[in-house]
């Protein structure tokens, strides 16, 4: 059977999600908050009316209605996929595939690589640079070896994930636009976290026909377990997703719930709200612990760097039953990236690492 398998994803590891059971979620930059118990009801109403025996709207128009209000986009110009990770492979399936090139830079979200490898792309990974000046830690685009692998006469993929995760913050504006400007190819800038740092560039799109941006419902809409993400570009590139996609890929119960939960905005905001509250008190209390290194955040994460071996921190809190994530990648070998949860949450997090590093 060996012989059957394609050659160029033998040394390809799947994605290997974290399966501890009772612990506090720290680690997959969850909404710590579940939907509120009328929200759950007004969406279970509608999805109770109707045919479950049915294929459901294949192109999401409710759904992209609703998008359009909330992002002052037209419909047209958005696309509905199972979670941003579906959007993530329609790009590599439409964009990239073999013979073409996909450029990351790195350590970034794992999709891109694994999705743009599936397509049977080839991978260019190029490492962020840490600027450690007196403003803090800064991690930024090693623009002169990005620009080093562009081909002006080959179509190319970028990913380019701002808020970047793992490291935290945006990139450079600046260095965003001259990419966009000299890149012969889509850039896909992934904007899972927008709604916690609140910088975009959706409204770019019109002057950037290669720039398609990627967007979730997994974060602060607190929906990550009914998969809903969507992608926002012109139409002439979103036209190509409606090639690649699975026919019915999102179903009747994620699109109706992703409609109700944009019809409390109220909700939503509050959320925002109280995780970037614990994200700033968190920060601070973290900063105090002695031979932790916080890096700056516009997301619902933190990343820290340890004096002590992190997978003696990751396994302690483990063992007080607190789950958070080792990032992948040499820039980031001894850091912990850190979801921010509840405030009482946050509490237990920061007593525990009091007990670890004293
Ligand atoms: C940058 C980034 N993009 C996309 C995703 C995947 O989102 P979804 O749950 O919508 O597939 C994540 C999930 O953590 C992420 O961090």
């Amino acid at each position: 059977m060996d012989n059957y398998k394609r050659e160029d994803l033998l040394s390809l590891l799947p994605y290997k999600p974290a399966k501890e059971k009772e612990v506090i979620r720290l680690h997959a930059n969850e909404s710590p908050y579940d939907l509120p118990e009328d929200l759950k009801e007004a969406i279970f109403e509608r999805v109770r009316k109707e045919n479950f025996n049915f294929y459901y709207d294949p192109s999401c128009d409710e759904l992209k209605e609703a998008l359009s209000s909330y992002l002052g986009v037209e419909p047209e110009k958005i696309f509905v996929g199972s979670g941003a990770d579906e959007i993530i492979y329609d790009i590599a399936l439409a964009y990239a595939g073999p013979g073409r090139e996909v450029i990351i830079p790195v350590p970034s979200f794992s999709s891109y690589e694994i999705f743009s490898a599936v397509s049977g792309a080839k991978v260019i990974r190029v490492p962020l640079l840490l600027d450690e000046g007196p403003e803090g830690c800064i991690w930024k685009l090693d623009l002169p070896k990005i620009k080093s692998h562009f081909k002006k006469d080959e179509p190319q993929v970028m990913f380019l994930c701002n808020p970047n995760n793992p490291t935290g913050d945006y990139f450079n504006d600046s260095d965003i636009f001259e990419l966009l400007e000299d890149f012969n190819g889509i850039v896909a800038v992934d904007e899972a976290y927008f709604e916690f740092g609140g910088k975009t560039l959706i409204n770019m799109i019109s002057q950037f026909p290669n720039l398609v941006i990627i967007r979730t419902f997994s974060k602060v809409f607190s929906l990550a377990g009914l998969r809903i993400g969507y992608a926002v570009a012109e139409e002439n590139i979103i036209e190509e997703f409606y090639k690649v996609k699975p026919p019915y890929n999102v179903s009747l119960f994620s699109q109706i719930a992703a409609v109700e939960v944009l019809k409390r905005m109220d909700w939503v905001e509050d959320v925002k709200e109280k995780i970037i509250r614990a994200r700033e008190d968190l920060k601070a209390k973290l900063k105090k612990l002695p031979g932790v290194t916080v890096y700056p955040s516009s997301t619902n994460f933190l990343l820290c760097k340890f004096d002590m071996p992190r997978d003696v921190v990751h396994q302690k809190l483990l063992e007080k039953g607190i789950l958070v994530r080792k990032p992948e990648g040499k820039e980031v070998e001894n850091m912990l990236r850190i979801s921010v949860g509840t405030a009482e949450q946050n509490e237990l997090l920061v007593k525990a690492f009091e007990d670890i590093l004293k």
